[in-house]
C-alpha cells in the first residue's frame, strides 16, 4: 500500500505512478493528518511511504504522524522523498523512525522534483528545467517500481555526520523564525471556495467573512498557494514575482513526453 502526503501535486504524481505500476492502493493521508486519526492502517503487501522532503527531512506533522499511527499487516516499509535537489537527512530520520516502529525498513530513494518553494531564495525554474526533471524522475519511478516488485531493497545515499549535526539543531530553528504565515493573504479574486482551508495539513486556515484567514501554525507547505482554483492567494510580493507552482500545471510536459515516447517505439 502506498501511503503519502502531498501539498502542490509532485509527491502525488509519484505515489500514484508507483501504485499503478505495482497494481497496488494508493492512500492520500492529508484526511487522516487533518483529523490526527490514527487508526490502524492495514495492508498485506509493503508499506511504501511517499513524502516531499522540507527543511532536509520529511514534514514534523507527518513524521509525528508516522511515529503514532498503527501501521498492521506487512512489517516491511520502503520510504521515498521527492526534494527540489537536497533531500538532506530524510531517509536517515525516517529508517530510525520505522525502526523504532520494528518495521523492516527496506530503503529508500530520493526523487529529484520541481521546486514547490517559490517563497525561498532560489530563482524560478524554467518550463525545460521543470521538464526535465519529471522526465527523470519518471525514468527513476521504473527502477523503483521494479525494485520493489522484486522484493529489493533500495539504495539511499550516504548520510553524512555533518549533515546531521548541522540539520537537527537547524531545523527547529528555521521553522520558528522563519515559517510564518503572517504574509499570506487572499486578493479580491478569492471565490471563499475554502479549498484552501481544505488542503492546509495543519488546519491553519479558517474562512471569516469570505476570506481565508491564516493562524500561528504554518509550515510554508504551499499548499494553499498552489491549490487555489483563482491563485488569489499571495506570499508579500514574492510569489507577484516568482510565480506558484503546482504539479497538475505542468503535467502535460510528461504526457507530451510519453507520447513521444510511445510513438519513437512504434516507429522503432
Ligand atoms: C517548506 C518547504 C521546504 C522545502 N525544503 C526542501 C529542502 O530542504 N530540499 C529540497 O531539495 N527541496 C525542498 N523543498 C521542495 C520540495 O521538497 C519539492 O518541491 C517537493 O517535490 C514538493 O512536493 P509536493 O508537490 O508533493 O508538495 C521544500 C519545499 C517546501 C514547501
Amino acid at each position: 500500500m502506498v501511503l503519502y502526503f502531498s501539498a502542490t501535486g509532485n509527491t502525488r504524481f509519484l505515489a500514484s505512478e508507483l501504485a499503478k505500476k505495482l497494481g497496488d492502493e494508493c492512500v492520500d493521508l492529508l484526511g487522516r493528518v487533518k483529523k490526527n486519526d490514527l487508526s490502524e492502517i492495514r495492508s498485506d503487501r509493503p508499506f511504501i511511504i511517499c513524502t516531499p522532503v522540507y527543511v532536509c527531512e520529511m514534514p514534523r506533522f507527518l513524521s509525528k504522524y508516522l511515529r503514532n499511527v498503527k501501521l498492521t499487516g506487512s512489517r516491511k516499509v520502503y520510504f521515498i522523498a521527492d526534494s527540489a535537489g537536497y533531500g538532506g537527512i530524510t531517509g536517515y530520520l525516517a529508517k530510525k523512525l520505522f525502526r523504532r516502529k520494528k518495521m523492516e525498513f527496506m530503503g529508500y530513494s530520493e526523487v529529484v522534483m520541481p521546486r514547490n518553494y517559490f517563497i525561498s531564495h532560489y530563482p524560478p525554474q524554467s518550463e525545460s528545467e521543470i521538464k526535465e526533471r519529471l522526465v527523470s524522475a519518471c525514468r527513476q519511478l521504473d527502477d523503483i517500481a521494479q525494485t520493489i516488485q522484486k522484493g529489493g531493497k533500495l539504495k539511499a545515499r550516504y548520510v553524512f555526520m555533518f549533515e546531521k549535526l548541522i540539520t537537527i539543531p537547524f531545523n527547529p530553528v528555521w521553522s520558528k523564525y522563519k515559517m510564518s504565515a503572517k504574509e499570506f493573504f487572499a486578493d479580491s479574486k478569492c471565490i471563499s471556495c475554502g479549498r484552501c482551508e481544505k488542503v492546509c495539513p495543519l488546519n491553519n486556515i479558517s474562512i471569516r467573512d469570505k476570506k481565508p484567514v491564516w493562524g500561528s501554525s504554518c509550515t510554508h507547505c504551499m499548499a494553499c498557494i498552489g491549490n487555489c482554483p483563482t491563485g488569489a492567494i499571495e506570499y508579500g510580493t514574492v510569489t507577484r514575482e516568482k510565480g506558484k507552482y503546482n504539479f497538475m500545471n505542468y503535467k502535460h510536459l510528461i504526457s507530451d513526453n510519453s507520447a513521444d515516447t510511445a510513438k519513437r517505439r512504434k516507429n522503432g
